[in-house]
C-alpha cells in the first residue's frame, strides 16, 4: 500500500515513544521506506537499536550524525520524504517548531522540510491544555501542519484526560489516507468563496450574517490536498489562512463580486460557499450614526447576485452553489439551481443540530438539475468538502473539459 513512499518518523522523549516501534513496524509491513530520527531524550524511552532494526535503516539521533553515506542527511531527507511524521510530538518539540528553534537533528530537519508534516501530540492533559501549547498548535495548523488529535483516557502520569497517543492503528491509517489520497485535481484551478460579507452602515457598523467560513475553508483545503490551484476569496473570518492557497480578502458583496469576476475566466470551477448579503445600505453614513429618540430607518438596495451572473457567463466552468435554508429546503434549492444555472447545489437546513453556522460538522444534501437528491449523514466539514469535490469530478461537464 505504501510501496515507493518515504516516511521520516521523528520520535521525541515521551512515555508513548515505545508505541512507535509498532508504528514503524506496520509502516514497513505496508512497504514504506522508513527513516527514524530520535531526539536525545527519546533514546531514554526506547533504543535506536529497536527502531533501527524495525525500520531497517540506521537511526539518526544527534546533529552531527554520520552514516558514512554522504547522500543521507537531514536536509536531503527533509526534501525527499513524502511525509515527516512526528510521534509522540512533545510540548517541547511543538514549542520549538512553532517558534522556529532548530537545535537538534529532528527540529533542524523540520525546519528544512519542504514536504508535508504530520504531528501526533502526546503528553499530560494539563500540558496539552496549556494555552501556550494550544497557541503553538494553532500556529502550526495555520502553517499547514497536519495534527492528529490525541485520545482521551488514563494517562501514564496518573491523570485522566486528553493527551494519550492515539491507537497505533489510527496513526497508521492517517498516514495511509494521507499518502494514498486522491490527486485528481492537478492542473485545475478552483475558486472557493467563504465567510459572510459585511455591508457597511457607517464607519463602525455593518450588516452581516452568521457564516464563520469553516465550510468554505474546508473546501479550499480539500481542493488543495487533491492538487488543485485554489483561489480562496474570503469575506472576514477568524480562521487562519490555509497554507498553499491563494487567499483574496474581501469585505463586502461588491468586493467579492469584483474578485470573483476577475478570476472567473481562467478557472475550472467555482464553489460558492460564501454567505453573500443580498442587500446593502443604499447610502452608508460617512460619520457614525448617532441615536435619536425615534425609530431609525435604513434603506437597503440589492447587491449583485454573483452566482446568478456566473451562471449567465459560464462556458466550461462548473458552478456549485450553497443553499442555507430554515424551511422547504429541497424546493428552494431546486429553484436556485435553475435560476442560477448551477451544476449542483449543496443544501443544508441550518436549524438542524450538527448543521449550519460555526459547527465543525454539517448535514447536507446534494441536489442536481435533473431532480436527484443525495442526502448525506452528519459529517465533518472536511469530509463534506471531499464529497463535494468527488461530485465535481464526476460531472460530465468536468470530464469533457480535460
Ligand atoms: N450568492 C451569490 N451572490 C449573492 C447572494 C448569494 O453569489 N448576492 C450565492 C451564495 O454564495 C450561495 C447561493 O448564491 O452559493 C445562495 O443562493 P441565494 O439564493 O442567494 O441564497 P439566499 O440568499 O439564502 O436566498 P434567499 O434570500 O432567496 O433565501
Amino acid at each position: 500500500m505504501l510501496q515507493g513512499k518515504v516516511i521520516v518518523v521523528g520520535v521525541c522523549g515521551g512515555i508513548a515513544a515505545y508505541k512507535i516501534a509498532d508504528v514503524v513496524s506496520r509502516l514497513k509491513k505496508l512497504q514504506a521506506e522508513v527513516h527514524v530520527i530520535m531526539t536525545q531524550s527519546a533514546t531514554e524511552f526506547i533504543t535506536p537499536l529497536t527502531l533501527g532494526t524495525l525500520s531497517q535503516n540506521a537511526v539518526a539521533v544527534d546533529m552531527f550524525w554520520q552514516t558514512g553515506d554522504p547522500h543521507i542527511h537531514h536536509i536531503e531527507l527533509a526534501q525527499r520524504a513524502d511525509l515527516i511524521l512526528i510521534a509522540p510530538a512533545t510540548a517541547n518539540m511543538v514549542g520549538k517548531i512553532a517558534n522556529g528553534i532548530a537545535d537538534d537533528l529532528l527540529s533542524t530537519t523540520v525546519m528544512a522540510a519542504t514536504v508535508p508534516l504530520m504531528l501526533v501530540p502526546s503528553m499530560n492533559v494539563h500540558m496539552y491544555e496549556n494555552p501556550i501549547f494550544q497557541e503553538n498548535l494553532r500556529k502550526l495548523r495555520g502553517h499547514g501542519y497536519r495534527i492528529i488529535e490525541p485520545a482521551s483516557g488514563h494517562l501514564a502520569c496518573g491523570d485522566t484526560g486528553k493527551g494519550r497517543l492515539p491507537e497505533v492503528e489510527v496513526i497508521v491509517q492517517e498516514v495511509v489516507d494521507f499518502l494514498t489520497r486522491k490527486q485528481d485535481l492537478i492542473g485545475r484551478r478552483i475558486i472557493v468563496t467563504a465567510g459572510g460579507t459585511r455591508e457597511a452602515l457607517d464607519p463602525v457598523r455593518f450588516i452581516s450574517n452568521r457564516s464563520t467560513g469553516k465550510m468554505g475553508y474546508a473546501v479550499a483545503e480539500a481542493a488543495r490536498n487533491r492538487g488543485a490551484e485554489v483561489i480562496l476569496i474570503s469575506a472576514p473570518t477568524f480562521l487562519p489562512p490555509p497554507a498553499g492557497v491563494q487567499v483574496v480578502s474581501v469585505t463586502s458583496a461588491r468586493e467579492m463580486h469584483a474578485a470573483v469576476m476577475e478570476h472567473f475566466p481562467d478557472c475550472d470551477a467555482v464553489i460558492k460557499t460564501a454567505a453573500v448579503a443580498d442587500y446593502r445600505p443604499r447610502v452608508p453614513a460617512e460619520q457614525k450614526i448617532k441615536k435619536s429618540d425615534g425609530p431609525l430607518v435604513i434603506e437597503l438596495e440589492r447587491n449583485p447576485d454573483i452566482l446568478y451572473e456566473l451562471g449567465q457567463r459560464k462556458n466550461r466552468q462548473v458552478l456549485v452553489g450553497f443553499a442555507a435554508e430554515t424551511q422547504d429546503l429541497t424546493e428552494y434549492a431546486r429553484e436556485k439551481i435553475e435560476k442560477k444555472n448551477l451544476d449542483f447545489i449543496v443544501a443544508n437546513d441550518v436549524t438542524r443540530e450538527g448543521a449550519g453556522f460555526g459547527t465543525d460538522t454539517n448535514i447536507v444534501s446534494f441536489i442536481f438539475p435533473d431532480g436527484r437528491v443525495f442526502p448525506l449523514p452528519q459529517m465533518s466539514k472536511a469530509e463534506i468538502a471531499d464529497r463535494i469535490l468527488d461530485e465535481v469530478v464526476a460531472l460530465p461537464a468536468w470530464q469533457r473539459d480535460i
